[in-house]
């Protein structure tokens, strides 16, 4: 996902509910406060993914041509709101991730917020399978936490990398206990991708999504979708906290409901 350059003008967002506003996608970020919802659990988990009005996830393989400008002035404003962005092996792979929040005004934004400058990165990787070359892994101003259920540790990174392992298999549950109690992580944003939704969702911990809707038909046989083949027992009731609106793309905000 590339960075907008600090000079492209803010996208205008139409707010539609719960009150009709014109904001950016800064001001919109600006009233979160995902931190104040954190329990003593786990970290509170919002999930941010775009799909088209198909529901595909990718387009060959890539999220890039359903990425408009609006969606990734929002995608980098919610970046400045959590003490930590997670992420799946397959997502870093493809998109070869860097530093989380690069424009230092950004950081500046965080910091105002009273985060840490940089937030903290979190990797799911089951198998260790990550080359060092990956652009987050070469930054020296990254913290990454990876959770794993390999041994092992990938040589030649810059970052400062520590390894959270669960030998019998990653269990997400019990990782983000373990950030909330030993990192003193209180909020995550996922940004998939779709199989780490899959388990999260299937888990039960998830919180919140932001789901982009770019206004395409994309077609595709097998494509994925933004939870992939999540098996839930039940389905997951959604309720919708907002919704804006930019040139027939659709940015919602939905709160999952506890189950009954
Ligand atoms: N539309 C969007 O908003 C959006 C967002 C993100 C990504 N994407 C796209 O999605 C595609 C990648 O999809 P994906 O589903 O493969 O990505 P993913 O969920 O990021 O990565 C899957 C990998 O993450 C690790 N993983 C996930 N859940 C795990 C668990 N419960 N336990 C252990 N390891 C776990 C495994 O890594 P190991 O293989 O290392 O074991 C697994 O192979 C890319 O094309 C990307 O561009 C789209």
């Amino acid at each position: 996902m590339s960075t907008p350059a600090r000079n492209e003008p803010p996208v205008a967002l139409r707010r539609l509910l719960p009150s009709d506003a014109e904001l950016t996608a800064e001001q919109l970020v600006a009233e979160l406060r995902p931190w104040e919802h954190a329990t003593a659990q786990r970290p509170h988990v919002a999930v941010n993914m775009v799909h088209t009005s198909d529901g595909r996830a990718t387009v060959d393989g890539r999220t890039a041509p359903i990425s408009s400008l609006a969606d990734r002035q929002l995608f980098h404003a919610l970046r400045t709101r959590v003490d930590a962005i997670m992420v799946g092996a397959g997502t870093l792979r493809v998109e070869r991730y860097g530093r989380m929040v690069r424009d230092a005004e950004r950081r500046e934004q965080r910091r105002l917020a009273g985060l840490q400058p940089d937030p903290l990165a979190i990797v799911i990787s089951g198998s260790l399978e990550l080359s060092a070359d990956l652009p987050l892994l070469q930054d020296p101003d990254s913290r990454v936490v990876i959770v794993t259920a390999a041994e092992g540790s990938i040589d030649g990174v810059v970052a400062d990398v520590q390894y959270m392992r669960f030998p019998d298999g990653v269990d997400l549950g019990a990782a983000l206990a373990r950030l909330r109690g030993d990192n003193r992580v209180r909020c995550i944003l996922c940004e998939g991708g779709p199989r780490l939704n899959a388990s999260l969702v299937a888990g039960g911990l998830i919180d919140e999504l932001f789901l982009t809707t770019f206004p395409q038909i994309a077609g595709g046989a097998g494509a994925l979708t933004i939870m992939d083949d999540a098996l839930l027992g039940a389905p997951v009731a959604l309720s919708l906290l907002s919704l804006c609106e930019s040139a027939g793309e659709l940015f919602a905000r939905y709160a999952f409901e506890p189950p009954v």
